[in-house]
């Protein structure tokens, strides 16, 4: 695809979702480095919604621990951020162990929610599952409005992220 975004100002959310996703999964399908995929999906979404904070937190190995796994930052836009989470720590460590999406209204009323900048109040964490049905990552997209996502994030973002391949060069 071409290397820019053709977005309808002020469309409604799941309008702009219809548009920006067909360009998406084009823009996937020519792309077989999967950081590269990653860095322009988190892109894509900060520009096509304006969101705070989007990014990818990779499951990794601990370091200096033998069988043992963490999220680790991955590509990313927005405010840096924290680098590592432990399982069930906040939303990103959570959505990861229930292996399912989890919506956060109100990030100040999540307990052990990870406060990497104070400007975000709710957040949507949607898990990626590798062939096996494993989780190789998570994607973390964070709004400076509270309640800003629904039923229309979850199921558009869960299409999304299975178009993304864990590992692929
Ligand atoms: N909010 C996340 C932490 C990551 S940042 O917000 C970028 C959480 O509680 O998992």
């Amino acid at each position: 695809m071409a290397e820019s975004l053709a977005l309808t100002p002020d469309l409604p959310r799941a309008e702009r979702y219809r548009e920006l996703l067909p360009q998406l999964r084009a823009m996937l399908e020519g792309e077989t480095d999967t950081i590269a995929n990653l860095a322009n999906t988190a892109a894509a979404l900060r520009q096509a919604f304006g969101f705070f904070w989007v990014g990818f937190y990779l499951v990794k190995p601990t370091p200096g621990a033998t069988d043992d796994t963490q999220l680790v930052l991955g590509p990313f836009q927005g405010p840096i951020a924290c680098t590592r989470i432990a399982r069930g720590r906040g939303v990103c460590g959570s959505a990861w162990e229930q292996k399912q999406t989890l919506i956060v209204p109100d990030v100040n009323a999540f307990p052990g929610h990870i406060a990497c900048a104070s400007d975000s109040q709710s957040e949507i964490v949607v898990p990626m599952f590798d062939e096996s049905g494993d989780v190789w990552a998570v994607l973390d997209v964070d709004s400076d409005r509270l309640d800003d996502f629904s039923e229309v994030d979850r199921d558009a973002l869960e299409q999304l992220v299975a178009w993304l391949i864990p590992g692929a060069t």
